[in-house]
């Protein structure tokens, strides 16, 4: 192994070349690969496992053993066919924007550590913010995916409605404080609970309104709320892609004092598409939205945003002051956001909105739908129902009962053209699909249709 630092940066131009070389050729063949990978190279991957050397390999053979053994044996989830969970693949700007930050190595924390990472993480919120036409003013922070951004959304919406009752729950924590009543839908995504539990604001306890066949909150029978309250809607169910009924919802919640809170992990994407900015009409008027760049923006993981219309209210709840530190917590990225040191995400994201334009954004999220549109047409047209109302990117198909339906996930998951995954809506088993890469195209959901029908017919001999 190369040792001393002087021979290690003598290596590095050849090791960094090599690594870019043979990333390229992985991205290459992403397209003509198995989806899935094969069942010899996971196996395979048992070389990784070895005692921790004492004295160090070389880098050049690191990097060798990560690519011909970790390599195959990753899911193409980066490709055109893969529409599994809500994952978008990385734009090559996304990709490339990315080696240049992982090659800086900024700690995006503090504006005094990157002005570069400072000015390029905000001009991308403000971007993301007028995209999704959100207020004036709103403000957010790049967190690691949607999960933290509701849970960092929360933190904000916990303190500000304490605060509101006379509660300084920053400073005391929950204990001996006034209850906070919490409301949300029964198809809330599992990771706005998870993010109730984190902020200490309960997993369980929520007041579940009940939802409509495509998994939107009944907008009628509200219940008068007292208190300190948060409301939690969504943009985009996880199976459906439907939307709450933002405008009377909101109007409710308004009435009742409540935050109002948005988990739209994907699904307010839709507002930066003219086509379907209808689907989340008036989601604006809320408090706070939580989203991620990894899913329908196609950035690198990992890339959540949380987002609040007055960021007075994350600064609160975010700020660390100590004596060495920079005091400004009206702007500094570690006073706005749950992480101090922080990979700087903003800058894939500002390339990608940098490389797109609002009309680029627009097209991914519209193109993406009319695939998902396509996806279900072709199944539907060979008499396999489809479960949901197709409005966005998801598709819930029904095989029939849930033994034959796990039985043809199962086919097309071992068929590698394509790969969707299972869910379980309404009681019905179902296959879904999520189509969510920029490089997706027709002849690659055609030639998914065909797998999964192919599979359908006879999923035992598939
Ligand atoms: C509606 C919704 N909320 C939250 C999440 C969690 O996102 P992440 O995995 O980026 O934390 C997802 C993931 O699919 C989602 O669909």
């Amino acid at each position: 192994m190369t040792s001393g630092a002087g021979s290690q940066e003598d290596a590095r131009p050849a090791l960094l070349q090599d690594a870019a070389g043979r990333a390229v050729r992985y991205l290459d063949q992403l397209r003509a690969r198995s989806v899935p990978p094969a069942d010899d190279a996971v196996a395979a991957l048992s070389r990784l496992e070895f005692e921790l050397p004492t004295g160090g390999l070389d880098p050049a053979a690191v990097v060798a053993l990560l690519d011909e053994v970790g390599g195959p044996a990753t899911v193409s989830s980066a490709g055109p066919r893969y529409f599994g969970f809500v994952t978008g693949g990385a734009l090559p700007v996304a990709q490339a924007a990315s080696w240049l930050s992982t090659a800086w190595d900024q700690n995006a924390g503090l504006s005094v550590m990157s002005p570069t990472a400072a000015v390029l993480t905000s001009q991308a919120l403000r971007w993301v913010a007028g995209l999704l036409g959100l207020p004036a003013g709103t403000n957010g922070a790049f967190v690691t995916g949607a999960t933290m951004a509701n849970a960092t959304c929360l933190a904000a919406a916990r303190d500000a409605v304490l605060a509101g009752h006379g509660w300084d729950a920053a400073g005391q924590g929950l204990a001996g404080g006034p209850p906070v009543t919490v409301v949300t839908g029964s198809e809330v995504h599992a990771t706005v609970r998870k993010a109730l539990g984190i902020v200490g604001l309960g997993r369980d306890r929520a007041v579940e309104l009940p939802a409509d066949d495509q998994g939107r909150i009944v907008a009628r029978d509200l219940p008068a709320l007292t208190g300190p309250a948060i409301v939690c809607l969504q943009a985009g169910n996880v199976n459906s892609g439907a939307s709450d009924a933002f405008h009377p919802l909101i109007g409710w919640a308004r009435e009742q004092g409540a935050w109002i809170h948005v988990d739209g992990a994907f699904g307010l994407w839709a507002a930066a598409a003219p086509d379907l900015a209808g689907q989340v009409a008036g989601v604006q008027a809320a408090d706070s939205w939580a989203t991620d760049a990894h899913k329908w923006l196609n950035t690198t993981y990992d890339c959540g945003i949380a987002l609040v219309r007055d960021p007075a209210t994350l600064t609160a709840a975010m700020q660390a002051s100590a004596a060495y530190l920079p005091g400004d917590v009206a702007t500094e990225p570690m006073h706005l956001g749950p992480q101090s040191s922080q990979r700087a995400r903003g800058i894939e994201v500002w390339a990608v909105l940098a490389a797109l334009g609002s009309d680029g954004v627009a097209d991914l999220v519209q193109r993406t739908c009319a695939l998902a549109r396509r996806f279900a047409a072709g199944i539907s047209a060979a008499g396999y129902p489809v479960l949901n109302d197709v409005v966005l990117n998801q598709v819930v198909i029904d095989f029939g009962d849930a033994q034959r339906t796990d039985a043809v996930i199962d086919a097309v998951q071992r068929d590698g053209t394509c790969w969707c995954g299972p869910t379980t809506w309404h009681g019905r088993r179902a296959m879904r699909v999520s189509v969510s890469n920029w490089s997706t195209t027709q002849a690659d959901v055609d030639a998914s249709v065909a797998a999964v029908l192919r599979c359908a017919k006879s999923p035992l001999d598939a």
